[in-house]
């Protein structure tokens, strides 16, 4: 099937199944917003708690705040998103769509990528064993000629960013017979650049209200609290301060779902070092975070680290943690080497000195700042893409079956365990009532009557829940339940006693953070 097919039926699956809904939907919706049911938020939950705890539990240098969404309008000139927050956008004149300019000539970057790719699947069906893949990217002739295509591309597109040279990127988007997906024709306006940020008014006085702006990164929260959070904690440099919460763009194009949203979260993670060593730390943190996605088992090759094609204003180094979604390799993680220049700036607007004194060089300096920056709901979309599966199974009456399941890693699955009295009466249900009041203070539990058991199962399957506990006449016999995997669909006779055991083991943080030493 299609990655496009695929990536529909899990939109559809996600909102089916209680995961993701469009927000505002009895009003027909609002675009690129969107809201978490019931599993969503479960899910949403643990992926925070798998990035917090690895943050501020394992390293002791780091410790966490939570800063409010408005702050004061200042900050947002210091730190330069008044002036420079802006995405280059162009208008179709046919449709009447508008697009980002950065992101068509991406698009067109991605077609010889992909026209790349398709050669060497042929070559490596025709040549099997023996293909030698490095070999046949020097000496292709097709694959030479779309690299070198890719290569001249590339070199205008990254000096016209750097340049900020709008009129360049437009003659990219003609030079390159760029087409508007909707009319189909190359009839565009000039570029223009659009500030990205929302505001609103706060307080109401005759006077006026105070223009203010919704954060469009959680960064200056804690730049602007750095000197809080140093003098009040005691810390001693290197330190992080790590965040949790919204962030709000007002995103031209807004597609592939929660991909790109206009309201979304952010877990950032601001690392303060003493300067000249921050592309030490850049490295450092790199690793860390690359390790972090891969613990997950979702395949290395999944991850790939994309250098910027223009640095943003506050950066001497930047990169981004890729994963491989249905729609291609896209960012779900900046990592940022962010210079003094955050709290140089705010030193400057606020007047106050921002500093730390190094007591053993006995000198103060504005540290440097390296920051790890990644998307909750971008993560939440890389953990759906890669456990949803449709698989064929057989049937116990031996007629095959499509069966969707959600291969949730069980640490993260907003369900973890259902229990299911095999009939309700007979002193079924009670029983299953008795298994979930024991566990329900370390996992969360279902009950589920209704239907056959194979109809459950594969409702919990959907669902995304690892274990399911069959209670049956037996058990009120033997105090024996079966505990059926999700992952390989096998049962297993055990006493009800050790079934927290065996989920216990399997949906540990800290089996999951050993994987990260
Ligand atoms: N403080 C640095 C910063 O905000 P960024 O690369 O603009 O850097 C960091 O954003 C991360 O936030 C991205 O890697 C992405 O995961 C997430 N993100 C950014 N814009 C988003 C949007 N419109 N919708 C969902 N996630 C977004």
């Amino acid at each position: 099937m299609a990655q496009e097919d695929v990536f529909k039926k899990l939109i559809a699956h996600c909102k089916e199944y209680g995961y993701v809904f469009p927000s505002s939907e009895i009003y027909d919706g609002l675009s690129a917003v969107y809201d978490y049911g019931q599993y969503g938020v479960e899910l949403k939950n643990n992926i925070k708690k798998y990035w917090w705890d690895s943050m501020v539990l394992l390293h002791e240098n780091v410790v966490g705040i939570d800063s409010a969404i408005f702050m004061h309008p200042t900050i947002w000139k210091a730190s330069g998103h008044v002036d420079a927050f802006n995405d280059p956008l162009i208008d179709n004149k046919d449709s009447k769509k508008r697009y980002r300019a950065d992101v068509l000539i991406e698009e067109q970057l991605a077609k010889f990528e992909d026209r790349i790719g398709k050669e060497i699947e042929k070559a490596q069906k025709r040549f099997g064993a023996a293909f030698d893949e490095q070999k046949f990217r020097e000496t292709n002739a097709r694959v030479l000629e779309y690299q070198q295509k890719w290569n001249e591309l590339h070199t205008r597109f990254s000096n016209a960013l750097n340049d900020s040279n709008l009129e360049e990127l437009k003659q990219i988007i003609l030079d390159y017979e760029i087409v508007c997906p909707i009319s189909g024709t190359r009839n565009w306006t000039d570029v223009r650049q659009f500030n990205l940020m929302f505001s609103t008014e706060m307080g109401s006085t005759a006077e006026g209200a105070l223009k203010v702006f919704l954060r469009p990164e959680t960064a200056q929260g804690i730049f602007v609290n750095y000197l809080n959070v140093q003098k009040t904690g005691r810390m001693k440099i290197p330190f992080g301060i790590a965040q949790i919460g919204k962030a709000f763009r007002n995103e031209i194009v807004a597609r592939q779902f929660i991909f790109r949203m206009r309201e979304f979260e952010q877990m950032e993670m601001q690392f303060f070092v003493p300067p000249g060593t921050e592309l030490e730390w850049f490295e450092i943190w790199k690793d860390i975070r690359m390790k972090w996605h891969r613990a997950l088992g979702f395949g290395d090759n999944n991850y790939r680290f994309h250098e910027h094609e223009k640095l943003a204003h506050y950066a001497n180094a930047a990169v981004d943690v890729e994963y491989r979604f249905p729609f291609g390799f896209k960012e779900v993680e900046g990592i940022h080497s962010r210079t003094d220049f955050d709290l140089s700036q705010h030193e400057k607007f606020s007047g106050k000195k921002i500093r730390y004194f190094d007591p053993e060089k006995n000198e103060s300096y504005v540290p440097y700042v390296v920051e790890t920056s990644i998307g909750l709901d971008r993560m939440f979309l890389q953990v759906i893409s890669a456990s949803f599966h449709e698989e064929e199974v057989v049937a116990a009456n031996g007629e095959k079956d499509i069966r969707t399941v959600f291969r949730i890693p069980p640490v993260l699955a907003p369900v973890k365990l259902a229990v299911l009295p095999l009939v309700k009466k007979e002193g079924l249900p009670e029983k299953a009532r008795e298994i979930i009041d024991n566990l329900k203070f370390d996992f969360n539990c279902q009950y589920d009557e209704k239907d056959s058991i194979g109809k459950r199962y594969r409702r919990q399957d959907a669902i995304g829940t690892p274990f399911c506990v069959t209670v049956d006449h037996q058990t009120l016999e033997d105090n024996q339940v079966t505990i059926r995997y999700r992952d390989t669909m096998e049962q297993e006779r055990v006493p009800i006693e050790k079934v927290r055991e065996i989920i216990a083991e399997q949906v540990s943080f800290r089996s999951l953070f050993e994987k990260l030493k």
